[in-house]
């Protein structure tokens, strides 16, 4: 996938560094142009560099044959500025082309996608010109990132400081993305839950969020409204998700789960829920004694097999098995118990917390092996289930 990168003279284009590493490793084939005023801020070396790509600045380079406004914008399968200034955006909004990154952005196809992300001063953004020229960008299909609050370079706070680079790779990720789940709801758990014993002491599991993080994140970059119902995990929430709900325990999230579930296309139960809690908890601190403490624990309720024996005909549901032994048959064994549509297993002792995975996807009648990062684990769950 070819992506271009605009780069103009926001104060925040030492973060656009950053972007072009984050694209490189995820394996973009990168062309950047910058305008003059910010190859004064950064050197383009550093941008050559660091995405092992050509810098463009001028429009009136001899490049044998190669004219680089036209060529570039028909090869680019996607155009992003990043900072995008007043000024860059004003001109293109009106049209003009009076340097090689406003050229390009005027002889872009209309169908190719393009993403801007304004950063600037809080009242250069604010300004009615501003809005107005954002505005036409929007109706002429440009994807507008809007700028985050806070603290911006010029002392001042508010709109206008530039976005989470993880947010724009989203953004791309989710333009590119094909819509195999286009007008489907997708509901996805994640996470461990956590069963209180007392106010301070608790009792979880070693689930780090990340398989059912990817399964949210990719279902939303496919096309579908994505709820995520998440236990306790270090991660953060992800960027254009439509519901995100956090919980603690698993009566908390049986009881998420249960409100919405009806209203779901595809429920794809990757949380760890704890299937032990304690009979009873603690409204003060245990306090240590000198002989054994014994904790009665108590089965939670299965959500997955709740949601199984209550299905609807066109509900499919995806369950997750995280086994140390006999993996492919507990997961089969798994998939009769709480009826669902397919069990993906995997070795707990191998995937927990990485950010890479190996599963297993087990149908009724098939059994698929998929190996890779998460997120493309999960693009491929979906493959195979939709
Ligand atoms: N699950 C659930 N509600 C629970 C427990 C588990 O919905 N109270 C779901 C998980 O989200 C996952 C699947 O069931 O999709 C895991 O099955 P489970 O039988 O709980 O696996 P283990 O806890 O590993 O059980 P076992 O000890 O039988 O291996």
């Amino acid at each position: 996938m070819h992506i271009l990168l605009g780069v103009s003279s926001g104060i925040a284009i030492y973060k656009t560094v950053d972007l072009v590493s984050k694209l490189r490793k995820e394996n973009y084939d990168i062309d950047i142009v910058m305008t003059e005023n910010a190859a004064k801020l950064v050197s383009p070396t550093v941008f050559s560099a660091v995405g092992n790509c050509n810098v463009y600045i001028n429009t009136f380079d001899i490049n044998h044959g190669w004219i680089t406004h036209t060529d570039l914008s028909k090869k680019t399968d996607i155009f992003v500025l990043a900072p995008a200034t007043a000024n860059t955006i004003a001109k293109i909004a009106n049209g003009l082309a009076d340097n090689l990154l406003t050229t390009i952005a005027l002889a872009l196809p209309e169908k190719t996608p393009k993403v801007i992300v304004p950063t600037m001063n809080t009242r250069m953004y604010e300004n009615p010109i501003t809005q107005k020229n954002l505005e036409n960008l929007n109706k002429y299909g440009w994807y507008i990132l809007e700028p985050d609050e806070g603290h911006l370079a010029c002392g001042d706070i508010g709109k206008g400081r530039y976005p989470d680079n993880r947010k724009i790779l989203e953004v791309i990720k989710f333009i590119t993305s094909p819509k195999i789940l286009m007008n489907k709801k997708v509901l996805v758990t994640a996470g461990p839950t956590r069963e209180n014993i007392d106010p301070i002491r608790f009792i979880s599991n070693n689930s780090s969020g990340k398989m059912g993080y990817s399964m949210a994140k990719v279902a939303k970059r496919l096309g579908a409204y994505t709820c995520l119902i998440s236990g306790p995990t270090c991660l953060e929430k992800p960027h254009l998700i439509d519901e995100f709900i956090q919980v603690t325990s698993a009566n908390e999230m049986f009881n998420r789960v249960m409100e919405r579930v009806t209203e779901y296309d595809l429920i794809i139960m990757t949380a760890a829920v704890a299937d032990y809690k304690p009979k009873t908890v603690s409204n003060s601190k245990i306090k240590k004694v000198n002989s054994k403490l014994i904790v009665e624990l108590e089965r939670t309720k299965d959500i997955l097999s709740e949601i199984g024996k209550n299905k609807k005909n066109n509900q499919i549901v995806v369950g997750f098995a995280a086994e140390t032994e006999n993996i492919i048959e507990y997961g089969k064994e798994k998939l009769k118990k709480k009826n669902a549509d397919y069990i993906v297993a995997n070795n707990a002792n191998e995937v927990m917390g990485k950010d890479s995975t190996k599963v297993y996807v087990i149908s009724k009648d098939s059994i698929k092996e998929i190996e890779g990062s998460k997120e493309k684990v999960a693009e491929e769950i979906y493959k195979i289930i939709i």
